[in-house]
């Protein structure tokens, strides 16, 4: 199979890494990719120009030249943004169409769906108007969940007991737009320990992946503002098999057959962010795509051919072929190494070099916000989330006791990570 995987983060690192492991695999190519993807793979932007730009057509044109068989989209932007309904005609697409993509792209849109479907999650109200949002605030009792109607890039949430906070953040968002021209939503605030769970899923059904965790406050125990995600587990030792039964049952078969109500055949990835609370869970976000980081920490223990799962997926034969996704019976875990500051402002170029070739055999380390320059031969920096170093053992402080001397000795300036990845809050 010839394959074009989009993204530029760790999570499309981490794709690339488990598809270059497949017997069906003929040829891959990355677009834009990052500092971890092998020269000859990637499709820089430097050389091959914006991709994106009207309607897709550059890529459409690649597409067409190099006959790809499958494009396995990464992130969420140009699903919302139409790539799967742009490319299907010309060929199979890891990805849910444009329609299918509001789930991630349009909180009230994901929150009305829930609704109607009868998918366990938290009461909410959208508001337009700032006053009638303050007013209603006066109504409701701490904490305070405050989302703005679109994406964000995980920073549009402000879950806080502050009222000050609260009112501050309905003000940046319906006043000063700071995330755009979105309206809010002021959500009931849900008790609980999170989880992720991804679904594979065909047009028919969705078939779940183990559950992962992942942790998106910035710093240790859970302090400090929310980012994409810094680290991720699994197991989730809170998630067993009849849990897993009522997320199947209540969430995503329900969700499926809402997306068939409304005429909506969702092939991809369906994220389901969960809260867990007395044995139970609800819904506190839908994304279209695999969650970064916990895809870096699941993929290394995933027993199956990543391709194939994400060809008959496309293909809408999935649920034909398999009915459960098998996984090694191990834990694993990524630690993400950041850059000081992030998620606020952050410097780039830090040089990389000399940590990459240090690194120990029973470490993986995912390539995030990084780049590599051929004629140097340097790695550096240029994003917020710079490295994923994972690794796999027997239970989590097996897998903690590799990932964090090496960190601690081997450290990186300017950059920081959490040191308490793997504990369960
Ligand atoms: P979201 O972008 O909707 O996933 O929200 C980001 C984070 O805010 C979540 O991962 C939760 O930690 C927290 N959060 C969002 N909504 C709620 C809620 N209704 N109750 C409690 N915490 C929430
Ligand atoms: N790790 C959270 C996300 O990918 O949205």
């Amino acid at each position: 199979m010839k394959v074009l995987l989009i993204g530029s983060g760790g999570r499309e690192h981490a794709i690339y890494w488990k598809i270059l492991q497949s017997s069906k695999l003929e040829e891959i190519y990355v677009y834009p990719g990052n500092g971890g993807i092998q020269e000859e793979h990637r499709l820089r932007k430097e050389t091959y120009g914006d991709l994106f730009k009207d309607n897709f057509l550059g890529l459409k044109k690649f597409i067409l030249d190099k006959e790809i068989d499958l494009v396995i989209v990464g992130p969420e932007q140009p699903l919302v943004d139409g790539i799967v309904d742009s490319l299907q005609d010309i060929c199979l697409v890891f990805g849910p169409n444009q329609h299918g993509a509001r789930i991630e792209g349009s909180k009230s849109f994901a929150r009305s769906f829930m609704d109607r479907f009868g998918i366990p999650s938290a009461k909410f109200q959208v508001f337009n108007d700032f006053k009638k949002a303050i007013e209603y605030l006066e109504e409701i009792s701490p904490p305070y969940v405050i989302k703005a109607d679109g994406l964000a890039a995980g920073k549009g949430v402000t879950v806080t007991n502050d009222k000050q906070e609260a009112i501050q953040s309905i003000k940046d968002i319906l006043e000063n737009k700071v995330f755009g021209n979105y309206p809010l939503l002021i959500e009931e605030f849900l008790p609980g320990k999170e989880a992720s769970v991804f679904a594979f899923c065909d047009g028919e059904k969705a078939i779940p992946m183990k559950a992962a965790r992942d942790y998106k406050r910035a710093y240790d125990k859970n302090q400090g503002p929310n980012t994409g995600g810094m680290g991720s587990v699994t197991p989730v030792e809170y998630i067993d098999s009849s849990l897993m039964d009522y997320i199947q049952k209540e969430i995503f078969d329900r969700t499926i057959d809402g997306f068939k109500k409304l005429n909506i055949s969702y092939k991809g990835i369906l994220y389901a962010g969960l809260m867990i609370h007395n044995h139970s869970a609800k819904v506190v976000e839908f994304n279209c795509r695999f969650g970064d980081p916990e895809i870096q920490a699941l993929l290394p223990l995933l027993d199956e051919d990543l391709l194939d799962l994400c060809f008959h997926a496309a293909s809408g034969t999935l649920s034909k072929n398999k009915s459960h996704i098998s996984f090694k019976n191990l834990s694993s875990m990524t630690v993400v190494v950041a850059a000081e500051g992030y998620p606020r402002s952050y410097k780039k170029e830090m040089d990389l070099t000399n940590f990459l070739k240090n690194i120990p055999e029973d470490l993986i380390v995912f390539h995030a916000g990084t780049e590599y320059n051929p004629e140097t031969q340097q790695y550096y920096s240029n994003g917020g989330r710079i490295l994923n170093i994972t690794a796999t053992g027997s239970t989590i402080d097996e897998v903690r006791n590799k990932i964090y001397p090496f960190l601690d000795q081997n450290p990186i300036p300017n950059t920081f990570y959490r040191k308490d990845i793997g504990i369960l809050y």
